[in-house]
């Protein structure tokens, strides 16, 4: 993975230092994910650097050791944390600190450890940290044997469950990196770069004009024992790696610190969603005679934003919705562990929906996702907690949060500030400080998810009396926190509360309101919260299976039907019609038609873009994963997606749904979504079942047909002319697999990810939408096979394996790259011709 990034960096520095032929190498950092011993268990003496770990299995992180296990209703992460294992594990590395560094600074950074971490150097303890989704870091010299080998122990302990309301993963799951500087140099997180903008007066109007300049002010935070002066400079290089402007000044070391730093960009290209141009700063701290000290690499955006309270979000000065999704961190079959083109696959899908949001919830996300909403144009809403003092589940961070709360949440907003996707920070999610008194203490896991949303009173909210409670005394002190590290940006918080007396509201600090669900209460919003700008922090909780329909598609399936009562229905499946949401959710489409008849509304982050593991809403056990998502846990997109991709994007949409097998004499529900046409008909078997045109209330067209074997098709028209048409044909019996592949990462040695979708499909290449064929995997290469799935919430197969099951016709596979060279894939199934397929990773 990192080869990319070494790439991109040594041509940077390739542009940077033409003239003067200076190769810089003050800073590195390196990754630190090859070459780790992993043993599950709490093993006495581990953190000893002589201790035998020559029978420990060796891998490379990122890891999740959760994710290899089986599903298991034993298993105390609970059918809500996704069935899968938990306990303890160690991780040791083994490495060499040469001499010739003595005199540098090592610190060892780690992107997040779920959860309760240790880290040990050469036998003696750095520190722990409990937060699993928080990105932390050790400056190890002092502990180093310079010229020798040492030994990194880290001890994860994920043994108490619950302690999530979704599946957290286990293990080190993100990056790991070594950072060797000089003695003087830049503090962690220490290039704090603000964007501003200047326009010229309109001559007409006399207002706000065409864009004229474009600034970063920089505020550096160094740390130096061994020199009194310094030259800093910033140097600000544009998308084509040429010198955009740059700053530079000799401070006193006591004076940088206080001291904001301006480079002028005097053709400014701003970030965007449809253009999201990139800026990289160039930090460089020097002696008085010119020796290069530190070096680093900051990159950053030019925008601006505004939520106004009656006008909605605006980007760069245009109307912008926030069409976004809630994203939980997983990546499907492979779990937690970070992969850069996991994420970018999730992304991708995401955008060709027309999607411009994310909303990480409910935790500081891999930096990774950051980087790539950076380069791909999300919105960000970066939420830092799920609970604060008051608990959902009996292990959760609640217990740290006393302790850990004012660390985590300034490291959380100093590690993200400098990304220009990310334009809200969300203090918490659904806390029980909302009300006076709320706890979930005493409930079973399912049941603490559902009364998040149920029976709280009035006497539960905060008086209008001028005094704060605690728990707007808490909210304030959170969003001061914030902003003491980052006055950019507003702060809000994810609400199901939408009363005015909600604490949380009452504390005056939030910056923008945000509801989760309530879609009722939205339109008095303006009233209630005068002035205040408003976006829905969480929508819909629609419920849907891939490939799954339940008739009458008119009527409304409200599951679970009693949070009290455990939910039963023999499917164990949710209708992928618009037919099936939970109680306090609503229909997608109630909700785009809400936000787009309410200027107010900055727009939406839907409860969910993907599946997630875990929070299997409304079932229980053998449930494991989520009926949320717009797309399956596989990526595979339900029919949904093109509802938002006819709504939300130009891209010519025609989809109709679903398949054409069923019952003969059999009444099916047709139903249709499109976009730039008039109208749509469908035809049966060559007979005209109606026309119909969707309308500003209906966002669907639906025929009631009677279902005959054959064809049934849908024509759309513009001005009078057939301008697409889409038919489906009544599948056979399963005869053949159809492979194709998405490849991610092509030029990336290590870690690129190839995407083998296989469908069954029958003797003239119609899928076969019941097929659940079991598939065989053999990978014959380099690349070896990183997960399976098929999107089944109900599954009990393993990620990690080299078979899967086909669901409605489907499955999936992932091959990762060991290292460059091709790799044949081949699928085997009983009764079905073998198909390969071949992977190349460069
Ligand atoms: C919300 C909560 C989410 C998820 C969702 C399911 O109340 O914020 O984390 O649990 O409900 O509908």
């Amino acid at each position: 993975m990192n080869k990319v990034y070494r790439w991109a960096l040594t041509a940077l520095l390739a542009i940077l230092s033409c003239g003067c032929g200076k190769v810089y190498d003050v800073r590195v950092r390196e990754d630190f994910n090859d070459d780790w011993k992993f043993c599950l268990g709490d093993i006495a003496g581990a953190e000893v650097p002589a201790f035998d770990d020559s029978g420990w299995r060796e891998l490379e992180l990122p890891h999740d050791w959760a994710v290899e296990g089986d599903f298991s209703i034993e298993n105390p992460s609970g059918t809500g944390g996704g069935a899968l294992p938990g306990g303890i594990g160690w991780y040791r590395k083994t490495f060499n600190a040469p001499a010739a560094d003595s005199a540098k600074v090592w610190r060892l950074e780690f992107d997040g450890v779920y959860m309760n971490s240790e880290v040990f150097i050469n036998g003696v303890s750095l520190g722990v940290r409990p937060y699993g989704y928080i990105s932390f870091g050790y400056d190890i010299s002092q502990y180093l044997h310079w010229g020798e080998e040492n030994v990194v122990a880290v001890r994860v302990d994920n043994a108490e469950q619950p302690n999530s309301r979704w599946y957290s993963g286990c293990g080190i799951y993100r990056n790991v990196w070594m950072q060797k500087t000089g003695r003087t140099r830049v503090a962690p997180y220490g290039v704090y770069v603000i964007p501003k903008m200047t326009y010229l007066p309109d001559p007409k109007t006399g207002g706000m004009g065409s864009l004229h300049e474009g600034f970063f002010f920089v505020q550096t935070d160094v740390i130096a024992d061994d020199v009194e002066e310094l030259r800093l400079r910033h140097t600000a290089v544009d998308g084509n790696g040429k010198k955009a402007g740059m700053v530079e000044e000799v401070l006193g070391v006591k004076e940088i610190d206080e001291t904001e730093l301006m480079v002028r960009i005097s053709e400014p290209h701003l970030w965007s969603v449809d253009d999201p141009y990139l800026y990289t700063l160039v930090t460089e701290l020097e002696t008085l005679d010119g020796e290069l000290l530190d070096r680093v690499e900051t990159r950053t955006g030019l925008r601006h934003f505004f939520f106004s309270p009656e006008e909605g979000f605006s980007l760069n000065n245009e109307p912008l919705d926030i069409n976004g999704v809630c994203m939980h961190h997983d990546l499907g079959c492979l779990g937690a562990a970070v992969n850069r083109h996991a994420i970018r696959r999730q992304l991708e899908i995401l955008k060709g929906m027309g999607c411009n949001g994310i909303r990480t919830a409910h935790n500081p996300p891999a930096p990774e996702l950051l980087d790539l909403c950076d380069e791909m144009g999300f919105i960000v809403q970066d939420e830092a907690f799920d609970m604060w003092r008051k608990k959902k589940t009996a292990h959760d961070y609640s217990r740290y949060f006393n302790e850990w709360h004012e660390r985590d949440l300034e490291d959380f907003i100093k590690r993200d500030r400098n990304h220009p996707s990310v334009i809200m920070w969300s203090i918490g999610n659904e806390v029980l400080e909302q009300w006076s008194h709320a706890d979930a203490d005493t409930l079973s896991l399912a049941e603490a998810n559902l009364i998040l949303n149920f029976g709280h009173s009035s006497d539960m909210l905060a008086r209008n009396d001028g005094n704060k409670s605690v728990n707007s005394l808490l909210t304030e002190k959170l969003a001061d926190i914030v902003r003491q590290n980052d006055e950019t940006r507003p702060v809000t918080a994810g609400c199901n509360e939408p009363a005015p007396g909600n604490h949380l509201f009452r504390s005056g600090a939030l910056d923008i309101i945000g509801f989760n669900y309530h879609n009722h209460n939205i339109p008095d919003v303006p009233k209630n919260f005068p002035g205040k700008p408003f976006i829905i922090t969480e929508s819909n909780s629609a419920l849907m299976t891939r490939g799954y329909y339940r008739m009458p598609s008119d009527q409304m399936f409200i599951w679970p039907e009693r949070w009290d009562i455990p939910f039963h229905d023999d499917s164990f499946a949710c209708s992928s019609y618009e037919n099936c949401h939970v109680p306090w959710g609503n229909t997608h489409e109630e909700t785009i038609k809400l936000v787009r008849d309410n200027e107010f509304v900055c727009g939406q982050y839907i409860w969910t873009g993907f599946d997630y593991i875990g929070e299997p809403t409304p079932y229980g056990w053998p449930a494991r994963s989520s009926f949320f998502g717009i797309v399956d846990l596989a990526g595979f997109p339900k029919d949904v997606y093109y509802l938002y991709q006819s709504e939300w994007t130009d891209k010519d949409v025609l989809h109709l749904f679903p398949h054409w097998n069923w019952e003969k004499g059999q009444e099916v529900d047709m139903w249709c979504y499109y976009n730039n046409a008039d109208e749509v008909e469908l035809f049966v078997n060559g007979v005209s079942q109606g026309v119909r045109s969707k309308t500003d209330d209906c966002l669907r067209t639906v025929w009631k047909t009677v279902f005959e074997p054959g064809t049934v098709e849908v024509v759309a028209r513009k001005d009078g002319r057939d301008v697409r048409r889409k038919a489906i044909r009544t599948a056979g019996e399963p005869a053949a697999m159809r492979l194709s592949k998405v490849q991610y990462g092509e030029y990336a040695e290590e870690d690129a990810l190839c995407y083998v979708t296989v469908e069954i499909i029958d003797a003239e290449g119609n899928l076969c939408p019941n097929a659940d064929n079991l598939v065989t995997f053999e990978a014959d290469g380099p690349a070896f096979i990183a997960g399976v799935d098929n999107g089944n919430p109900v599954s009990m197969e393993r990620f990690k394996d080299n078979k899967r099951k086909a669901f409605h016709g489907k499955c999936l596979v992932v091959l990762q790259a060991d290292k460059s060279g091709k790799t044949r894939l081949t699928a085997k199934s009983d009764g079905l011709a073998s198909e390969s397929i071949s992977f190349i990773a460069r």
